[in-house]
């Protein structure tokens, strides 16, 4: 390590975008830690291919977090560790409010203790509800309509206060949907239980599951499914790179969408799927889920002009080239 290398403190790190930030950290010269409970976390992939110090613990022990900022000389903390099933947020908003709230405010806390004031937190684009207006700028109203979207619209919130209070800064970026996987094939998406469309179809490609359903053919949208603004994870991770400069070059702290400001439907997906993989994908059209707006597309504007974040992989046939080619290697 050189004595100007920076170190970044990376929670969630071992998950599926917080892994894809650590490889685009240490290629831009950073050292990483990361904190990660490990409950959905990949602790193969950090040794196998992150290869940086993983410490497992929570967010909610003030003496772990104490005994990290007094043994490493960190600059930033990027915050990814988060659970988020909106579905079971819904059912157990206590589990949701106790690790996105109360662990944040924890390690914020703990932050502010040890002098560390920049500070990258992954926000939702579940914050807005359902939306008034579209594409959806950072300044549409917001107003979740689950629990895991108002834990999120919370540390928003508190990180306003924070900042007025004890001059710390922070980029809030409200990711659309995290999708596709790192083109070297050696990172990607697997959650378990998995609840996303594009592994869940990529996983019926690969014959593993039986069917894909579709929550819903008659939302108002062009044909009846809904539409998502699909971002490649790698452009999610450069963000954070280009937000994490910023702060650590003065920049006062600030909220960036992260979409590609354009939305494919459900369909699409399936046929993108179809067209990628070259696989029969089953269908099954099923009742709507309950919580699902019909359409979210964002406006990253911001984020390009004021970042100059230029996403790289935009294109649906990309991200789906690459999921299924991390899909085919992890699950054969
Ligand atoms: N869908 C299906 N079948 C499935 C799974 C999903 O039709 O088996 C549909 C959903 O109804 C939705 C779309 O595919 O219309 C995308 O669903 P995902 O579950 O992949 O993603 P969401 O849009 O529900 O969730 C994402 C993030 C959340 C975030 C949310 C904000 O994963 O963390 O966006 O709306 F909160």
């Amino acid at each position: 390590m050189t004595s100007d290398m920076k170190t970044i403190l990376v929670t969630g790190g071992a998950g599926y975008i917080g892994s894809h930030a650590v490889l685009a950290l240490k290629q831009a010269g950073y050292q990483v830690v990361i904190l990660d409970n490990l409950v959905y976390g990949h602790r193969d992939l950090v040794e196998t291919v992150l290869k940086t110090d993983l410490i497992e613990g929570s967010t909610l022990d003030k003496n772990l977090l104490k005994d990290i900022f007094s043994r490493y000389n960190i600059s930033a903390v990027m915050h990814f560790s988060a659970y988020a099933y909106v579905g079971e947020s819904v059912t157990n908003p206590s589990k949701y409010y106790e690790n996105n709230v109360v662990g944040t405010l924890s390690l914020l806390d703990a932050m502010v203790e040890a002098d560390i004031k920049n500070f990258v937190f992954s926000s939702t684009c579940a914050t807005y509800g359902v939306p008034q207006a579209m594409p959806i700028t950072e300044a549409h109203p917001q107003s979740p309509i689950n629990p895991y979207g108002a834990t999120k619209l919370m540390v928003e919130r508190i990180l306003i206060d924070y900042d007025k209070a004890y001059d710390f800064r922070s980029v809030c970026f409200r990711y659309f949907n995290a999708a596709g996987a790192h083109p070297n094939g050696l990172l990607g998406e697997d959650h378990n239980p998995e609840t996303h469309l594009i592994p869940l179809v990529l996983q019926t490609a690969l014959g593993k599951r039986e069917s894909i359903s579709i929550f819903g053919t008659d939302y108002p949208t062009p044909d009846g499914t809904c539409i998502r603004d699909y971002i490649h994870v790698c452009d999610l991770a450069d963000a954070h790179i280009l937000g994490l400069e910023y702060l650590l070059q003065g920049g006062q702290s600030a909220i960036f969408n992260l979409g590609n400001d354009s939305g494919f439907s459900v369909r699409e997906v399936i046929d993108a799927a179809v067209r990628i993989t070259q696989k029969t994908i089953p269908v099954v059209a099923v009742e709507r889920r309950p919580g699902d707006p019909p359409a979210l597309v964002g406006g990253s504007d911001r984020a390009r002009s004021i970042l100059g974040w230029n996403p790289q992989y935009a294109d649906i046939d990309t991200i789906l080239t690459h999921a299924w080619a991390w899909h085919q290697t992890r699950h054969s």
